[in-house]
């Protein structure tokens, strides 16, 4: 298609869809002159959902090459996936690792201000510690130079769920105290070799949803959890204290690596930022009533206070030491003044808002884990793991963002991720995608002129990638991927062009797209 006739089409399109939907939020008319200046607006991905290349130049398994490649029973079989997620992996993925180039231009034409991604640590360091592989090292290199000769500031992710499998082999990964070493050995290279240009760093993406699917539920790597709290029958694991293990192994890691940033690189050489980022829903009470409201104070507590609280106050919820004991660990005096402030933002990774009702019953378990301890359920609109498309509800994100104000003294917050599910089988004209940003993004705007300290929002994702536990079957991308095409072409959805108006500084409102559209197509002739 021509870019005419595309255009063309676009405006009818669009013209159609005015009529067709409402905008939930209330700033449904903004533009990118009403954020901040400093305000950044950017997209991302990760480097197994997205690189390919998996064993290449000197590349080793990380712990979700191997779930990916294991045996299918160790996959969801739930009757809303559909059979191509058994057997799908990272292997080859988007191509990025080849084809980064090409991706940076068309993150260019988007218009992006900064761009979200992370490194492979066993692409970096592939036995997990010692030796650098010059190859990963030079991938990297060429990936952030190219983003920075385009004008996109870098933001980048250490961790994101895949430890060099060698490690988990080795000593049992985040169960073990090594884990902490090795990671901040990883992070000393990073900064060490990338730090004169990256100055945004993530030591760990959702550390809290890898905590309880990996050693809580088990339904992602590695794969651990103890009957009857798995959502399959483990292997190996104990539900009742390991989630509380690898949380306390996972803080250690991210303050330690904070304290060398801060002592070794931040003054006066390199002045970037370290935060760390955590899946945060928004959590409503199922009813008014005084036992649902608690339990939805429960939840905060469990899924964000058990990071942000040491990170802010020095220690864990006491709502979570009473309920888990002895079996959540404690900090010595040390460690909890380390911990204490090592942060310079918080990630937030926010999708949607689930209804929590009390569970006082489990309280009465002879042995629970962090769902029990919890006492609160976690009511899922739709399917958890495969969500066909995601409800539009933007005042979640605006109450999250006012709550972390509130909490947690108005920390600096990125949205790392946020966006729309959709099949992935081609359909370029992803309205519901744009219904969805469109109303999210005017949300963040109301928290930030009631005074939330948010700095930036990344789309996810930029390209239909390899969608952890779905596979291929669904995509958030702003660009769908043919996977069909042995060049694995980049095609541009509606939602990209919208971002790229809204970017280019045109006031989104549902009319203005199609003016705005129109008179582009005008100027061009
Ligand atoms: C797991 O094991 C328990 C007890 O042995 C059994 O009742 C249950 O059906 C198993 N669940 C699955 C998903 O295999
Ligand atoms: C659940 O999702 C549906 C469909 O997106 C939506 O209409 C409904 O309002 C949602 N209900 C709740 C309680 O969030
Ligand atoms: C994509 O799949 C959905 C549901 O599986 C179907 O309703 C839709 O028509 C498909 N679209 C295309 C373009 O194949
Ligand atoms: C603004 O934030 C406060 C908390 O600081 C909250 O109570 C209030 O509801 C928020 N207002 C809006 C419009 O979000």
């Amino acid at each position: 298609m021509s870019n005419s006739v595309h255009t063309l089409l676009v405006i009818l399109l669009m013209i159609i869809l005015i009529g067709s939907y409402s905008i939930a939020c209330v700033a449904d008319e903004y533009r990118r002159d009403d954020f901040p200046t400093d305000f950044v607006f950017g997209s991302g991905t990760s480097a197994y959902q997205v690189e390919g290349a998996a064993l290449e130049d000197g590349r080793t398994f990380s712990i979700w090459d191997t779930f990916a490649h294991s045996d299918p029973l160790f996959r969801f079989s739930d009757s809303d996936i559909s059979g191509g997620c058994s057997g799908a992996n990272g292997d080859v993925a988007c191509d990025g690792y080849h084809k980064y180039k090409e991706d940076i231009q068309l993150m260019a034409d988007t218009g992006l201000e900064a761009f979200r991604f992370s490194i492979s640590w066993s692409r970096l360091i592939p036995n997990g510690r010692g030796p650098v592989n010059l190859k990963g090292l030079q991938f990297y290199n060429n990936f952030i130079n190219e983003l920075i000769s385009h004008g996109i500031q870098p933001h980048v992710t250490l961790y994101h769920l895949d430890l060099p499998q060698i490690l988990e082999d080795e000593y049992g990964g985040w169960l073990s105290k090594n884990a902490v070493k090795d990671y901040i050995a990883y992070a000393d290279v990073c900064f060490r070799e990338f730090g004169d240009r990256v100055l945004h760093w993530t030591t760990f993406n959702d550390a809290n949803v890898f905590t309880l699917g990996g050693y809580d539920s088990g339904y992602t790597p590695p794969v651990r959890c103890s009957f009857p709290f798995g959502i399959i029958n483990c292997t190996k694991g104990d539900s009742t204290y390991e989630p509380y293990l690898v949380a306390h192994h996972l803080l250690l890691a991210h303050a330690s690596a904070v304290k060398m940033y801060r002592e070794k690189y931040k003054q006066p050489m390199q002045d970037g930022f370290v935060g760390i980022n955590l899946f945060a829903y928004w959590f409503e009470p199922y009813t008014n009533t005084l036992e649902d409201v608690e339990a939805t104070q429960r939840a905060n507590d469990f899924y964000l206070g058990w990071f942000l609280n040491p990170l802010v106050n020095g220690d864990y919820p006491d709502i979570m030491k009473k309920n888990a004991g002895n079996r959540i660990p404690s900090f010595t005096k040390l460690e909890s003044d380390m911990i204490k402030g090592s942060f310079d933002f918080f990630g937030i990774n926010h999708y949607n808002t689930l209804q929590i009702k009390d569970s006082p019953t489990s309280l009465e378990m002879d042995i629970r884990d962090f769902g029990a301890d919890m006492a609160a359920t976690l009511i899922y609109n739709g399917s958890l793991i495969t969500p066909t498309e995601l409800p539009v509800a933007p005042l979640g994100l605006q109450k999250l963002l006012n709550y972390l104000k509130k909490e947690y003294g108005n920390p600096p917050i990125y949205i790392h991720e946020n966006g729309q599910v959709q099949p992935r089988n081609g359909t370029l004209m992803d309205f519901k995608r744009i219904e969805y940003l469109q109303a999210y993004i005017g949300a963040m705007l109301d928290a930030i002129r009631n005074g939330s300290n948010t700095r930036g929002y990344f789309v996810w994702s930029f390209l239909d990638l390899f969608e952890f536990l779905n596979g291929y079957n669904v995509g958030y991308g702003l660009y769908y991927v043919d996977l069909d095409d042995t060049n694995l072409a980049r095609y541009p959805k509606l939602s990209a062009q919208w971002y790229t108006s809204f970017l280019k500084g045109n006031s989104i409102t549902k009319d203005a797209i199609v003016l705005n559209l129109e008179s582009k197509d005008s100027s061009s002739h």
